[in-house]
């Protein structure tokens, strides 16, 4: 969305291409496993996938033909089910949910009406359809759930159901191992970006003292030093909030590790495999992120200074929509959109680096930050107040950049993810920064 004039057409295209690739995503995820995985909860911490499935569809049907069209409801009586702050993940399970047929059906037909819809829209005149901005909103949502979907089938115990290409191999990261990032102020966060959500709003100065931030994120094998070290012995590291959790929960690596010998395995998938030394780490909490960054004599880069690094074009002043710059993500530039099932080794995408040299800001891994979710000044809620507003405040952490398995539609230099610290079974690893001596 780089020209927010865009021709009705292009943004009827633009539309029509976002919501039938998320469509085609969310019937991988959904179908790749039998009837009986679809019902199942394979976590506490998740919905059913069939509850994912017909939330989606009931998202689209409220936005899209309720709100913008003004139609009534389809089917009333299922709202409740699907409306995530009724029932906690851990109750969907014993809710009457649409099976998985009802389920399929309920949402290819609001889809097929909001395609019919879609012809007929003028992206002008109201908010929501300013620009497209519900299909893209509701196009986001659709590709959020599928990134939880994935983490879902990431936590399921059985054979392998999904498949993908391994990124391409690369050679070890040889160049510098940290980038200065000079101090000033920069642009963080946009008003142009038309399916830019509340959070990322509105376009703001602020002012950053100089800072150093690691060149690519962390890696399995410079974290594997941190458990070597004692790391997770050693009560140093640890915020009490921190040290307490992975006392409580015994906790000594990230999520879906095991050693066994010498050696440590994860299971990714359905499969175990050795863990690769050379690939960003993956299914980290905040405190564990927190606590390697302190050992290691650093500190997790604020959202400002992630976003910084990411945006800041130190020729021009500007701020650009991504860290190559202002083009739409393409395979070259980041490994997005579920293309891999896993990261690619530290290093990689050198044609997505920023300016100033930092690689793999966007994709791979979501990089936890230092900071809690919090409005920029002059936030204003659009157009729901349960997307963003209710979860700002200290609870929850702000992770950027979007993983391996997030789509390019909801992602970009703006975006912002958030959760708990104590949570890693989603797509999560970090970088870290130190600041800079003087100025
Ligand atoms: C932005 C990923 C934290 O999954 O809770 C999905 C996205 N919001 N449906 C979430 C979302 C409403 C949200 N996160
Ligand atoms: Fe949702």
């Amino acid at each position: 969305m780089t020209d927010p004039a865009l021709d009705a057409e292009t943004l009827r295209e633009r539309a029509l291409t976002t919501l039938t690739t998320a469509r085609a995503r969310t019937t991988l995820l959904t179908s790749c496993v039998d009837e009986p995985d679809l019902t199942a909860q394979h976590s506490p911490l998740m919905s059913p996938l069939v509850w994912d499935l017909a939330h989606i569809g009931n998202q689209e049907e409220q936005w899209l033909l309720r709100a913008v069209a003004g139609r009534d409801a389809m089917r009333p009586e299922i709202d409740g089910l699907y409306d995530a702050f009724e029932h906690p993940r851990s109750e969907r399970p014993s809710l009457p949910l649409l099976a998985p047929a009802e389920a399929r059906a309920y949402a290819s037909e609001v889809r097929g009406r909001v395609l019919d819809l879609l012809e007929g829209t003028a992206f002008h005149g109201t908010r929501l359809t300013e620009a497209g901005f519900a299909f893209g909103m509701i196009a986001q949502h659709e590709q959020q759930h599928d990134e939880t979907m994935l983490i879902t089938h990431q936590l399921r115990i059985g054979p392998q159901a999904l498949t993908a290409p391994d990124p391409d191999p690369a050679p070890p990261f040889t160049g510098p191992s940290e980038v200065l990032v000079p101090g000033g102020p920069f642009t963080m966060g946009t008003s142009t970006e038309p399916w830019a959500l509340d959070n990322e709003r509105p376009a703001h100065r602020r002012e950053v003292a100089p800072y150093w931030i690691d060149t690519t994120p962390v890696t399995n094998g410079a974290y594997r030093a941190f458990i070597d070290d004692g790391g997770y012995d050693d009560e140093r590291w640890w915020t009490p909030d921190g040290w307490a959790h992975i006392r409580r929960h015994g906790i000594h690596a990230p999520l879906f590790w095991h050693r066994d010998g010498g050696q440590w395995l994860r299971r990714r998938f359905g499969v175990t495999e050795v863990v690769p030394p050379d690939e960003p780490v993956l299914h980290v909490s905040w405190f564990e992120a927190d606590a390697y960054a302190r050992w290691a004599g650093r500190r997790l880069p604020t959202e400002e200074e992630w976003e910084k690094a990411a945006r800041h074009d130190p020729v021009s002043g500007r701020s650009t929509r991504y860290p190559w710059g202002d083009a739409d993500p393409a395979p070259r530039h980041a490994n997005l959109g579920q293309r891999h099932l896993r990261p690619a080794p530290a290093g990689s995408y050198p044609e997505g680096e920023s300016p100033l040299g930092v690689r793999q800001l966007i994709g791979d891994v979501w990089e936890w930050t230092a900071s809690d979710f919090l409005p920029y000044p002059g936030f204003q809620v659009f157009p729901y107040k349960e997307y963003s507003e209710v979860f700002f405040g200290p609870e929850y952490k702000v992770l950027r950049g979007g993983s391996f398995a997030v789509d390019e539609v909801a992602c970009r230099g703006t975006f912002r993810n958030w959760d708990y610290p104590i949570r890693r079974q989603i797509f999560s690893g970090f970088r870290t920064a130190r600041s800079a001596e003087g100025a």
